[in-house]
């Protein structure tokens, strides 16, 4: 039987780190992956995460399951991070909070549980997303369907035609958006954008989704929360899907959750149980590690001021990059204006290089970029912005 079966596609993202990992050229640039690397180009765990991880270790007593969502404590620091600690909804215990392993396994939940408990609905994702989005709500067995939100001319966000298609989507159906750092566009909406795009959705009697993987990668831990805010109004209703990959550093730990906000109390344990039963069937219970740090993290105070310290070099350090590289393209007479790079927030930018582009920068540079032309700006360092630079310059060629 298992003589017929095909080799499946290279994703599209980790395939690239696949071919890059197997390219010879020492000079070779990875600008593909979602990884934050610092200005050596090297991803470090964070130096508030090694303490946490001591004491943990110190402390441990047992490798025991959890409970199906997690241990409680975590779902709690989770939440006022996310909604502020004191948010009305927290306060009233009306969301329902499963650790799970990662942002993709928040989704991947989400996906399970919008499957079992509305079966019709319809999910939205924004044009363009996360590459990985249609993957797992294709798994999860979810229809799908796309919104505008790139408005190519001038760089930035299509809000009206969004604002319209989001008046013509049936009630019941359900809209996924990007808590803040768009991926792959790196285009956010302004919190007044933010508002009416929340008015909108709930006008229509849509059911929002926020992938919430950057918090503090783009103005602040905060600030980059306003969008979320702006839904979590009282008895409004929400997904959120967190991941702390980013923030937090802890990539191969796989730490992230799954919340719901509900109308009341009541709601929120029934959803909390729907939420378990798809748990239980799919891996059982999360891995411990990676929400304890997180964890020990947010509720030390000295911890936790490091850990901000930290998100606030990473996310100078990406914006540092974003003018420098707006810088170094004119310095090399690019044509066009790119300070939209500047405007752009999170690891991602959309250079508008086109998949033409993007293949002479691999194959002639040694320079990876995924075929949409979405760069990750932290892997631009001091060392190899100019080659960058003047790669790009001779790609995109000069002014007659
Ligand atoms: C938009 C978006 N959502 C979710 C994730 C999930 O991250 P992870 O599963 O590594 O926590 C990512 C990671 O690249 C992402 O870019």
């Amino acid at each position: 039987m298992l003589e017929a079966i095909q080799p499946a596609p290279r994703d599209a993202i980790l395939g690239l780190t696949a071919a890059f990992r197997e390219d010879p050229r020492s000079e070779k640039i990875n600008l593909s992956v979602g990884v934050y690397q610092n200005e050596l180009g090297a991803t470090p765990t964070l130096e508030s995460v090694r303490i946490a991880e001591q004491r943990l270790a110190e402390a441990a007593t047992s490798k025991s399951y959890l409970p199906i969502p997690g241990a409680p404590e975590y779902a709690e620091v989770v939440q006022k991070l996310a909604f502020g600690a004191k948010h009305e909804a927290v306060q009233s215990s009306r969301i329902a909070t499963a650790h799970t392993p990662g942002g993709t396994g928040a989704l991947r939940v989400a996906g399970d549980f919008l499957k079992t408990n509305f079966p019709n609905a319809t999910l939205w994702l924004s044009d363009p997303t996360w590459p990985n989005h249609p993957n797992i709500f294709v798994a999860a067995g979810v229809p799908m369907k796309s919104y505008p939100y790139f408005d190519k001319e001038s760089n930035g966000l299509a809000i009206e035609p969004m604002l319209e298609a989001i008046s013509k989507m049936p009630a019941g159906d359900v809209i996924l958006l990007h808590g803040c750092c768009h991926n792959p566009t790196g285009i956010d909406p302004t919190a007044e954008q933010w508002k009416q795009i929340a008015e909108a959705v709930y006008a229509q009697g849509l059911l929002p989704v926020l992938d919430f993987a950057y918090q503090g990668f783009a103005d602040g831990i905060e600030e980059d929360a306003a969008g979320l805010r702006a839904f979590a109004q009282p008895e409004a209703e929400l997904l959120l899907c967190s991941s702390f990959s980013k923030n937090f550093g802890l990539y191969r730990e796989r730490v992230g959750a799954l919340s719901i906000v509900c109308p009341s109390a009541d709601a929120a344990s029934a959803v909390q149980s729907q939420m378990n039963r798809v748990i239980r069937s799919n891996y059982s219970n999360p891995p411990a590690h990676g929400g304890a740090i997180v964890n020990s993290v947010l509720r030390d105070d000295a911890l936790r001021a490091s850990w901000e310290k930290e998100v606030a070099t990473m996310r100078e350090r990406i914006n540092g990059m974003r003018q420098q590289l707006v810088e170094a393209l004119a310095a090399q007479g690019v044509p066009g204006d790119y300070s939209f790079i500047t405007r752009q927030r999170g690891m991602f930018s959309f250079t508008g290089l086109t998949k033409d582009q993007v293949e002479t920068l691999r194959e002639k540079h040694a320079i990876y970029i995924v075929g949409s032309g979405r760069i990750n700006v932290a892997g631009l360092t001091p060392t190899n912005i100019e080659r960058v630079a003047e790669a790009i310059s001779e790609v995109v060629g000069q002014p007659a």
